[in-house]
């Protein structure tokens, strides 16, 4: 039987997929669709519940989208939210005005009637995420106000007979108190929901999509060993198994065995998987390089020939898969469909090599929901929760030219940090956490003699999505493991520094 269906329709808001992702975690399914899509293909979809998105216009401008009008008379529970309780009353004959000294913008004390069933349980009063110019002057027929604050008498209404609500605020974002249970109660108080979504069915809708798209095509994949890439790669592989073929260029500047861990993973004969060992290659081009813009052009462009060649051998492809995630993407105006922000891990692939169509399974997801999607197709945990790693690898965390022997000496020592981050349960508090193989040297002494040694500094931070961040407070006994570790266990290093530096000024990375 099909699951249970709640229409999210876009007016224009910057968070309409926010809100969509607060319905799956609800445990209900949920499609994002265009404000304009027509009574008849509503009907046909059968939704449980529509919710209308915020948007950025006023609702009297003449090029401002409208809602339809028949859809009130589908008998279907409805919540406006923001922009979208603007549409509700406008289209019922309610009025909405701008009102210079109601407008609102940021966290607002808001008073809640608990009866209404869309504050059933909850505390009368908290704050709420506000992000208006307008508001409600005169209430729709049949509507009652359900919700205040102090500039603004209609922070939200209802109507229980025809089970329309409207909330003036954004209970979808984290900083409305109680936003979700208010989502919550909508779903399952007033449109009955029954909670039957989980990713697996999502999972299993998109296999069958992916399917019936790709019919008898070849697809081709850049398997980084991230965790987007790798999430593509199994589901596609699972959608479409050898007709998928994943290259997986090992630059050489990868962390301690981790190729080696990709191609145990995905090198397992159920797919097509292609390891070239360009490590020779990388390093040539780098050797005695130690700017670290011209690292990078390095690591691209040879990126590029590696995977162009190999592609080339397979001959053409139908599909190019990208691991693009939903902030990876920037939204367009109005109600259309997203645009993409081209996010290039791999630097401009799509020109160099011969496809027909791409292909983006994750883009409608968050990271937290791709990580879920790993689990459900069985990846291993730690590759699921693996931290970020910067597409140059390593060359840019050893300072300076970059040398094997420098890329081993940083490899154990990065090895050693998060073997003793992970044994004291830190690796998900700590969002990135690495080691950087410092030009500098100094003088040291072990044993009876002096050495003159590199120093090696270490990493971590925490933050939320990596454009700022703080230093992560890792506790003393920690650092001091750690340092004792690689000190004895790593050669060519006698001092170790931890980077004491929030972003900005620095940033996360020393290159
Ligand atoms: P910064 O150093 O700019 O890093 O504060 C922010 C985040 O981005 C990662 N990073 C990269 N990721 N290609 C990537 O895919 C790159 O060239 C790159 N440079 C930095 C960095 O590890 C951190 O998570």
């Amino acid at each position: 039987m099909a699951n249970q269906l709640v229409l999210v329709l876009d007016f224009g808001g910057q968070y309409n997929q926010l809100i969509a992702r607060r319905v799956r975690e609800c445990g209900v399914y949920c499609e994002v669709h265009k404000y304009s899509l027509s009574i008849e293909e509503i009907r046909a979809k059968a939704p449980i519940g529509i919710i209308f998105t915020g948007g950025p216009n006023s609702i009297y401008l003449d090029e401002s989208p409208k809602a339809d009008p028949q859809l009130f008379e589908l008998g279907i529970p409805i919540l406006g939210i923001c922009y979208g309780i603007h549409a509700m009353a406008y289209a019922l004959g309610g009025k909405v005005v701008s009102n210079e000294n109601a407008r609102e913008y940021g966290k607002t004390d808001t008073f809640y009637n608990t009866s209404c069933k869309l504050f059933e349980g909850l505390p009368p009063e908290g704050i709420s995420w506000m992000s208006h110019g307008d508001s409600i002057a005169e209430l729709p027929e049949g509507f009652v106000s359900v919700a205040h604050t102090a500039s603004c008498s209609v922070a939200a209404m209802e109507n229980v007979h025809k089970k329309f609500y409207g909330v003036q605020f954004h209970p979808e974002v984290m900083h409305t108190e109680n936003g979700i249970s208010m989502l919550r109660n909508f779903l399952y108080n007033v449109c009955g929901a029954i909670g039957d979504w989980t990713m697996g069915d999502y999972l299993k809708t998109a296999v069958e999509q992916i399917r019936a798209k790709v019919r008898d095509g070849k697809v081709l994949l850049a398997l980084s060993g991230g965790v987007d890439s790798s999430v593509a790669a199994a589901l596609l592989s699972r959608a479409v198994g050898t007709q998928l073929t994943c290259i997986f260029v090992d630059h050489g500047l990868m962390r301690k065995n981790e190729g080696d861990e990709v191609e145990k993973i995905f090198g397992d004969g159920r797919m097509n998987f292609i390891r070239v060992n360009a490590e020779e290659r990388f390093l040539g081009k780098l050797a005695g390089v130690s700017d670290p813009e011209t690292k990078r052009k390095i690591i691209g462009e040879e990126f590029i020939r590696v995977f162009e060649e190999e592609a080339k051998k397979i001959g053409t492809v139908d599909f190019l898969v990208q691991g693009t995630i939903y902030p990876d993407i920037i939204e367009s105006g109005l109600g259309d469909s997203a645009v993409i922000k081209s996010h290039h891990n791999v630097g401009g692939l799509p020109d160099y090599v011969d496809f027909k169509e791409i292909i983006e399974p994750l883009r409608l997801l968050f990271k937290d929901e791709v990580r879920q999607l790993g689990r459900e197709l069985e990846l291993p945990e730690y590759l699921v929760m693996r931290q970020p790693f910067p597409g140059p690898g390593l060359a840019i965390r050893v300072i300076g030219d970059i040398t094997k022997d420098k890329l081993e000496i940083l490899r154990e020592a990065d090895f050693i940090l998060r073997d003793e981050i992970m044994k004291a349960g830190l690796e998900y508090s700590i969002n990135q956490y690495f080691a950087v193989l410092t030009n500098m040297r100094s003088v040291g002494v072990m044993g009876d003699g002096r050495t003159y040694d590199y120093t090696l500094a270490l990493r971590g931070v925490t933050t939320t999505d990596f454009m700022t961040a703080d230093w992560a407070r890792i506790p003393y006994d920690v650092l001091d493991r750690i340092s004792v570790r690689i000190v004895n266990e790593v050669r060519s290093i006698n001092r170790i520094v931890y980077d004491i530096t929030s972003k900005p000024p620095a940033t996360i990375e020393w290159e």
